[in-house]
């Protein structure tokens, strides 16, 4: 499928995203609190309502800076409201595919959104780019084909869940991306690559269980329009597997786990190869 199909189905509905503001970097991206000091500059790719970035700014400080890129509107208009009271941090409309900047980052960070990139390589490129040398790319993202529930789920929402990953596969973005980062980061010249689990795992009896395990209802409501739109299930599908999958939660589920994997990557200093000292001065041609 096109790069406009991507894009389109990439882009995050206008409603309200509960989903986006109840993370905090320690909740939900807690694998670039390592990084995190005072002074340090910080690009946040793919930032949604900024939550999350926010919760970074607040650890560099006033000496800091930390820019959120997101080609969503409305969803740079809600991040620019964490700003306040946090003059190290800034907010700017942007598709990395085409954002351009000479700034350089202590740390390039990038959640949740390869996931719904059709060139995410391309993507990894980019934004090592933005990294100093000597900096750190720290990426954060799912492998949906290894969600697990405990029991299975409803059919109907079994039959939505499946729906949604072809919805995905089919305008090119990877389902699996999580477990083929360290290659692409491998490949693209990063250094002391390493790979980190980041389990978001929720339990009956445990103070979140109801809305954390209720992210697929969620997705069924937030996303779930765009493929009814497309064709990919019907409205009275999408509203049963709401229905069906709310009752699982609110009686014989168990436990739900999303799996996701923290890759992270050093920029090394390029050497140009140009120069060589015994050379002496070039005459000019
Ligand atoms: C699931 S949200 C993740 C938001 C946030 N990073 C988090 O972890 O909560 C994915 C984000 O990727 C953004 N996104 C999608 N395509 C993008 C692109 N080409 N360039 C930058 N961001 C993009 C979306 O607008 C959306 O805000």
């Amino acid at each position: 499928m096109s790069n406009e199909t991507a894009t389109a189905r990439a882009a995050m509905p206008t409603v309200a995203n509960p989903i986006l503001e109840r993370r905090t970097v320690e909740n939900s991206n807690r694998n670039v609190l390592k990084y995190l000091k005072p002074g340090l500059t910080v690009l946040d790719v793919g930032c949604g309502s900024g939550a999350i970035t926010r919760g970074i700014a607040e650890r560099v400080g006033p000496q800091g800076r930390v820019l959120g890129i997101d080609p969503g509107e409305k969803l740079i208009a809600a991040a620019q409201q964490h700003t306040v009271g946090l003059p190290q941090l800034s907010f700017q409309q942007a598709d990395l595919y085409t954002f351009e900047t000479t700034e350089r980052f202590d740390l390039v960070t990038c959640a949740r959104v390869l996931q719904w990139l059709n060139r995410p390589e391309e993507a990894l490129v980019r934004m090592k780019e933005w990294v100093k040398p000597g900096g750190f790319l720290a990426v954060l993202d799912y492998n949906h084909e290894k969600v697990e529930w405990l029991p299975e789920p409803p059919d109907a929402m079994r039959t939505f869940y499946d729906a949604f990953l072809r919805w995905r596969q089919e305008a090119g973005f990877d389902n699996a991306i999580a477990d083929h980062l360290a290659a692409l980061f491998e490949r693209n010249g990063l250094a002391e690559v390493t790979a980190e689990l980041q389990f978001e795992s929720s339990r009956k009896g445990e103070p979140g269980f109801a809305t954390a395990s209720r992210i697929w209802s969620e997705v069924a409501e937030i996303r779930g329009p765009q493929l009814v739109q497309d064709g990919y299930v019907s409205e009275e599908d999408r509203l049963r597997a709401i229905a069906e999958y709310d009752q699982w939660v609110a009686t014989t589920g168990e436990s739900m786990q999303l799996y996701l994997l923290a890759v992270e990557g050093k920029r090394v200093e390029e050497k140009t190869g140009l120069l060589r000292p015994s050379l002496g001065r070039s005459k000019p041609e």
